[in-house]
């Protein structure tokens, strides 16, 4: 069954960015000139997705605000004869039959925010995607596991080398055999200390599961810190059919930290030809003025 859903965990307070976040939800940092909201959005738009689900909080209406219409700028902007500033913001625009906003009333952590979500995906496999992991790809990362999940089917999550001492930020997988980009998933440990981690081979946020899930979470085991893992739920599902990491092709960068945020605007903006040479002369000048002090 093809892959049509996709859930947007953005509820969160995005702490790690105060004061930036006091009033700016997380997901609406700028890489570049878009939100981390609006590429993830993309991303998914390119894998094939027509339904697109937001589990967001009562404070954050900036983020149905930037997918849905903007009659005064688009009007001003039309008036104005500015067609190509028209279109990018219409651009961002979502159908309101495509697009889902669901409130998570507690933070009760990632798991329990997809499980918000399990009415409008009912009894499909659907894709999760987390928009402070962004990834630049020739091919959109999702596009690539779509594929990859068509021939797998199953469950699949993306995944990527970390150094140990990073473990602890992490779902991290136990590994079994590997095939090409797959890694078959025996085992997978929420955020472990490095000295136990069974491997580094992380998860990111890209994933697509399969409806079962949603019994799982549904169970609410909490952790430690009062929060259902959406890891541990995963577990559950190691053994009951296909399960894989995926090696996607292309660079990863962790914008839920403020220096990953930075890389990934440096990166974007090296990676669009009308602004490569404009951003490559100031990383240089950059370096050099480190060099002169
Ligand atoms: C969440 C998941 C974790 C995953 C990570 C990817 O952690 O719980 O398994 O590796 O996203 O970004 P968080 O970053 O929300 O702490």
């Amino acid at each position: 069954m093809s892959v049509r859903k996709a859930v947007f965990p953005v509820a969160g307070f995005g702490t790690r960015f105060l004061p930036a976040t006091k009033s700016v939800p997380k997901e609406m940092m700028t890489v570049v000139d878009k939100p981390l909201l609006q590429y993830a959005v993309e991303e998914a738009q390119s894998a094939g997705i027509e339904q697109f689900i937001f589990v967001t909080s009562p404070y954050k209406s900036a983020i149905a605000d930037h997918l849905g219409a903007s009659s005064e700028l688009e009007k001003f902007l039309s008036d104005g004869g500015n067609a190509s500033l028209l279109a990018s913001v219409r651009g961002c625009q979502l159908p309101s039959n495509a697009a889902h906003f669901l409130v998570q009333e507690k933070p009760l952590g990632l798991g329990h925010a997809v499980w918000c979500a399990r009415k409008v995906v009912g009894d499909e496999p659907f894709a999760i995607i987390l928009p402070d992991d962004l990834v630049l790809a020739d091919i959109p990362c999702l596009s690539q596991m779509v594929a990859a999940h068509e021939k797998t089917g199953g469950n699949m999550v993306a995944v990527v080398d970390v150094p140990r001492e990073d473990t602890k930020r992490y779902g991290v997988l136990a590994p079994g055999e590997a095939r090409g980009g797959l890694v078959e998933i025996n085992g997978l440990v929420e955020k472990p200390n490095p000295k136990e981690a069974p491997s580094q081979l992380a998860i990111i946020g890209r994933y697509i599961l399969q409806a079962e899930i949603f019994k799982q979470l549904g169970e609410q085991k909490y952790d430690v810190n009062g929060e259902i893992q959406l890891t541990d739920a995963m577990c559950a599902l190691i053994g009951g059919g296909p399960f894989n990491g995926f090696k996607f092709e292309g660079k990863r960068y962790d914008c839920g930290d403020k220096i990953g945020l930075l890389e990934a605007n440096i990166a974007y903006g090296l990676s669009r030809d009308e602004l490569r040479n404009d951003v490559a002369a100031v990383v240089l000048r950059a370096a050099d003025a480190l060099k002169s002090d």
